[in-house]
């Protein structure tokens, strides 16, 4: 059967093919040390799982739901947003629950984009950016993040490109891979190159809790409703990636044009998950710096092994990984990764999975055990790495 022209030039995704050869090679007795993803591998608090399980005990709960969600977690999204972020939102008209932020940044493709408009993508970035841009019939135009620049957009390079075509802009600090955290300067920047351009900004937001004392929303610049929307997602925040909980926030205009497409497409979550979402939301800074206090430990053995392995890295980064150029060595970070999977059962990222600027570097997920990372620090030394 030939698929659609919409799919040429896009594969599959990445960490699903490589997850099938790391099955393979499992079913060969390696037993591999998965620290590619970034799927948080700690349990949500015990009262999120509490109120998922006695709402769906109740009969009155297993209807369709509302496009819009449900009123409870709007509001818990807009009082979470007011008390982390500073950010006023209005519940009713200017939060959109979503089932994950991935599906949300494909809507956005999907509302705004005609065939030939073009979108800034960050490179290196979050791969879904520029297929969902593809997909929708848009056309993706890269814009680098150098570690020399503090990973930020280089606005001066942008002005001389030709922007007319240009009608969204991804963003997304704490950046994933590179951990780079936000400045409000920089903040400042987005929203205004966003304003004189016409450019709606799209700030995807789901790494703001993690290794990072100073939550920031885009929406908390002055004036940035005119111009931007944000993605957030309890996903990292919450330990619920499974759970598929995420939120579109901004000018209400901008909502009801991205409900015009996404009630075409799914009917809303199960009302359980929904109210279990609004309970995570309202847990205190506890739960935070908990979470954190682990990410911190592990983020140390991440330390250790990427001096095992002669990489450099900032100690400064947020998010669930740690960013780390490569020794000049490897050629690049597929050959490192490749080395430390077939020598050492440890999987890796290559960072060129997110674009040319990622060549150079690898990134290592903290969503694994300190023993897991005291195990693969201990099977890396232990192999004599393939000399170059
Ligand atoms: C930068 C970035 N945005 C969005 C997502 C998707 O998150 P969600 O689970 O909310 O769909 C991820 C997940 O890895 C991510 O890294």
């Amino acid at each position: 059967m030939k698929v659609a022209k919409r799919l040429e030039g896009i594969g599959e995704y990445y960490f699903s093919q490589k997850l099938r050869e790391i099955d393979e090679l499992n079913k060969q007795g390696r037993q591999i040390i998965n620290l590619g993803i970034g799927s948080p591998d700690l349990p949500p608090h015990p009262d999120v799982i509490r109120t998922l399980a006695e709402e769906s005990a109740k009969p009155n709960v297993h209807a369709y739901q509302s496009y819009k969600g449900s009123p409870v977690l709007r509001k818990a999204m807009a009082e979470w947003y007011k008390r982390w972020y500073d950010v006023e939102l209005d519940a009713d008209t200017e939060i959109l629950p979503l089932i994950g932020s991935k599906e949300g940044i494909m809507h956005i493709c999907m509302t705004y984009l005609d065939k030939g408009d073009e979108v800034l993508v960050p490179d290196p970035g979050y791969p879904t950016y520029r297929s969902a841009v593809k997909l929708a019939g848009g056309k993706c135009v890269d814009y680098k993040l150098k570690e020399s620049n503090n990973y930020e957009p280089d606005f001066g390079k942008l002005e001389k490109k030709k922007l007319k075509k240009v009608k969204l802009m991804f963003v997304n600090y704490p950046q994933m891979p590179t951990g780079q955290l936000p400045s409000r300067e920089l903040f400042e920047r987005i929203v205004s190159f966003g304003k004189k351009h016409g450019i709606l900004i799209v700030h995807d937001n789901p790494y703001s809790f993690i290794l990072n004392e100073d939550p920031m929303s885009l929406l908390s610049m002055e004036g940035a409703k005119d111009c931007v929307v944000e993605l957030n997602s309890l996903s990292k925040s919450h330990n619920m990636a499974g759970w598929r909980v995420g939120m579109l926030c901004g000018a209400k205009e901008r909502i009801d044009e991205v409900l015009r497409f996404k009630s075409n497409m799914d009917s809303g979550m199960f009302l359980p998950v929904q109210l279990a979402a609004a309970k995570a939301l309202s847990l205190g800074k506890e739960w935070q710096d908990d979470v954190n206090k682990v990410y911190n430990e592990r983020r140390e053995k991440v330390f250790e092994l990427l001096n095992s392995l002669g990489c450099n890295y900032s100690k400064s980064q947020a998010g669930l990984f740690v960013w780390a150029r490569i020794p000049l060595k490897y050629k690049d970070g597929y050959e490192l990764s490749d080395d430390v999977l077939y020598n050492s059962n440890v999987f890796i990222t290559p960072g060129g999975i997110f674009g040319e600027a990622g060549n150079k570097y690898v990134r290592v997920s903290l969503c694994a055990t300190v023993e897991k990372f005291q195990e693969s620090i201990n099977r890396i030394g232990a192999k004599a790495l393939v000399a170059h």
